[in-house]
């Protein structure tokens, strides 16, 4: 990896075996966008690359000069008003009320490795041979505003991750109106775009469309970065599979507003921003303060989707995520939600429990309804201490009892509500947000604590951090149930409730990083009623996420095939649940169930106890073979083979990283009468080596697996030999393949 300055044409070029980023310092001093995309030589001379043209009806920068219009030239950090007519970088209001601005290039540096982000969820490097940083400072002449605006090059992989730094060297305010993170102009738009959208119980479903000129976009103004859309886009060429073809994937690490946008313009460039949400965000710099604007990450490759997907995973797994549990298998867990809800005493967990423990589970998690006077959803939220009239020996208490059986103890919070029912809103009403003298909209009976203030933030993590301190917890799920309404903090002034959201979500990382800091044996898991902030920004504080509170398998199965295009199989919360299921009452077989919770961090959600003989024996085989395949289940290479959005059948596959191992997960939705033979072309395994498949026996070659494919053919329905189970809708099968030498 390199980054290489070209002092005469002023040409930055960024490059490592994969990608090239290069960039050029313009005419009248902006930064310029050249070339994002495969490898390219390096030059002197790429500068030339530069296109401009005469087109009539626009606005030129030189007086004479009929070719230099920003409106068409590809930029860094592009203003509105002074001829680009498309959606700019940075808006900053002034004094005067104008929101023009000029920012020219003052001087840049290099930096090994990659600076951290204050307050802000970012990638890391551990050694500074992994990246190299260029840092580029721009400069508005009139307000003194400078932005730095910082490129970070991995070493491996098409990865570029990009964010700004604003400085108000002024002497008077300015107000920041808008502050991408990112800004990349296409020199055309024949692309498919992909984006992650859906709502609650259908987070992550995979929509795509055709771009075409004007703005397309996807966005939350939650304040969470929602059920509804995920911060995160795909770019392919139309041609481009899971395999091969060029493919650009943008993520936005960032758990609150965003705004991801693609705008195409007459001459078919498109222009991609990526950042805080302008429409919700204003922030005052006074002179000498800064705004740091979070983090987007960029990667490009020209080997098809999965391959992009697996840059994201090894980026989010090894260089995002932190901490003890980055790296370690991931507990199996029963979890009593949907086994109790609100409806439990302390004999009923550990009956529950118990169950679980001679089955294998190895943590036992208490969902909501352990504190105050929490017996439903109308009251509690905020009294984080146990209701000691179910808990009679408090979290303390069940916490030993639950380590006596032998499992680990996971409690669940709800860290920024409050119910107007408990004592924390009756001696404080003036911590959420709201607009005074305005109606307090609710959502599941709750309010929003005003996370931007630190004073509700300390009083929240001292009463967590008593608990987590006086008990034994190894886990702690940490949940959001609505999203923010009449965003207002009675701290702020006038011009600066515009800053609440954002300053709100730096509330929630303050939080997020100070008891990770002080517990960092326990393992967090984020969730927000299921997957509505299932974000890169989240995994920075907890490696996993509750990815959503629909639980049925064959919902499961297009939830984390959308979810496994930019985050790792160990980041997705995936638990086997009862039948009929909660959420669409269907009837799904056991194998079934677990055979999708496998790809994911797997527990249970339901009590054991009212299983059947035969399915606790079948329980505790899932347990056992989890137990022995979950490195490679969470850990390995892993393809997406067939999509549950285009057809009856879904699969998908992990590798290990010698190719010795696989395990290929085949799903049929609805039972197919008398039908045609069926195979998966299998990825990533070595053409030379043999695989036994250990669900067939058979021994392939990998070359065989992977270009004649995986024989998935059940042609029984309607009509069962004697020897044969007959076929059942939602059949699933997993097949372990494994390296074994045979002699010709
Ligand atoms: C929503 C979560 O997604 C569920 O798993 C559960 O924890 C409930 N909240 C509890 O209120």
């Amino acid at each position: 990896m390199e980054i290489v300055y070209h002092e005469r044409s002023n040409v930055f070029h960024l490059l490592n075996d994969t990608i090239s980023y290069v960039m050029m310092v313009l005419p009248n001093g902006h930064l310029g966008q050249i070339y994002f995309g495969k490898k390219i030589h390096d030059r002197e001379n790429l500068s030339d690359l530069l296109e401009l043209a005469v087109r009539p009806m626009a606005s030129y920068v030189f007086p004479g000069d009929r070719e230099f219009s920003l409106e068409h030239v590809k930029q860094e950090l592009p203003v509105f008003g002074t001829g680009d007519y498309r959606s700019p970088a940075v808006e900053i209001c002034q004094e005067n009320g104008s929101r023009i601005s000029d920012f020219q290039y003052c001087s840049h540096h290099v930096e090994k490795g990659k600076p951290t982000l204050s307050g802000l969820p970012a990638t890391y490097t551990e050694d500074a041979t992994e990246a190299s940083t260029l840092v580029v400072e721009l400069m508005d002449p009139v307000t003194k505003v400078k932005a730095e605006l910082c490129y970070t090059i991995f070493a491996e992989g098409g990865i570029l991750s990009k964010s700004v730094r604003f400085h108000n060297a002024g002497s008077g305010p300015v107000q920041l109106e808008r502050a991408m993170s990112l800004c990349l102009d296409l020199p055309d738009c024949d692309y498919e775009w992909l984006q992650l959208s859906g709502t609650w119980a259908r987070e992550r479903h995979i929509k795509p469309r055709k771009l075409t000129m004007g703005i397309q976009s996807i966005g939350s103004m939650r304040g969470n970065s929602s059920h509804e859309h995920n911060p995160f886009l795909v770019l392919k060429r139309p041609c481009a599979t899971e395999q091969q073809g060029e493919v650009f994937g943008f993520s936005f690490i960032y758990s609150g507003n965003f705004l991801i946008q693609a705008e195409v313009d007459a001459h078919d460039t498109t222009r991609i921003l990526v950042g805080i949400h302008p429409d919700t965000f204003s922030w005052r710099l006074e002179s000498e303060e800064s705004f740091q604007a979070p983090e987007a990450v960029m990667v490009y490759t020209d080997q098809g989707m999965n391959a992009m997907s697996q840059t994201f995973h090894r980026l989010y797994q090894k260089r995002l995520a932190r901490g003890y549990w980055r790296d370690q298998v991931r507990p199996i867990l029963i979890n009593n939600w949907e086994a109790t809800y609100f409806d439990f005493t302390e004999e009923q967990l550990l009956t529950i429990a118990q169950k679980a423990k001679e089955c294998g589970v190895e943590l036992f998690v208490l969902d909501d309804g352990w504190f105050g006077e929490r017996s439903s959803d109308h009251a509690g939220l905020g009294d984080w201490t146990a209701n000691t009239k179910r808990l009679p020996a408090g979290i303390k208490g069940l916490a030993e009892r639950i380590e006596q059986i032998g499992m680990k103890f996971g409690l669940w919070f709800e860290p920024e509500m409050v119910n107007e029912d408990s004592d924390l809103y009756r001696m404080h009403p003036d911590w959420i947000l709201s607009v005074p003298l305005r109606a307090k909209s609710h959502g599941r009976y709750q309010y929003v604590l005003d996370f931007s203030r630190k004073d509700v933030v300390d009083c929240i993590y001292k009463m967590m951090a008593k608990i987590l301190k006086d008990a034994k917890v190894s886990y702690v799920k940490w949940d959001m149930n609505r999203s923010i309404t009449e965003c207002f903090s009675v701290t702020l002034p006038p011009e600066r409730q515009g800053e609440v959201y954002h300053r709100y979500i730096l509330g929630v990382y303050d939080l997020y990083d100070r008891l990770t800091r002080e517990f960092p044996q326990i393992l967090f898991e984020s969730c927000a009623s299921g997957g509505g902030r299932f974000d890169p920004g989240m995994l920075y504080y907890a490696p996993q996420g509750w990815a959503s509170d629909d639980t049925d398998a064959v919902e499961r199965m297009k939830i984390q095939f959308g979810t496994s295009l930019c985050y790792p199989i160990s980041s997705i919360g995936s638990h086997v649940s009862v039948i009929p299921n909660h959420q669409v009452f269907r009837i799904t077989p056991l194998h079934t169930r677990a055979n999708v919770a496998y790809f994911g961090t797997f527990g249970y959600e339901l009590d054991l106890n009212k299983l059947a003989g035969e399915e606790i024996s079948e329980v505790k085989r899932q347990i056992a073979f989890m137990k022995e395949y979950r490195a490679l289940l969470q850990f390995g290479i892993f393809y997406r083979l067939k999509s549950p959005f285009e057809g009856n059948e879904m699969a998908w596959m992990v590798v290990s990283e010698d190719k010795r191992t696989a395990i290929v997960g085949w799903y049929r939705i609805l039972n197919v009468v008398n039908d045609r033979f069926t195979r998966v072309r299998l990825c990533g395994l070595d053409p030379g080596l043999c695989y036994q498949n250990t669900q067939t026996n058979s021994i392939r070659f990998g070359d065989e697996l992977m270009n004649f494919g995986l024989v998935t053919s059940d042609v029984t329905a309607g009509e069962v030999p004697a020897d044969k189970q007959p076929c059942v809708d939602f059949e699933s099968r997993l097949y372990i393949l494994k390296a074994v030498s045979i002699s010709k």
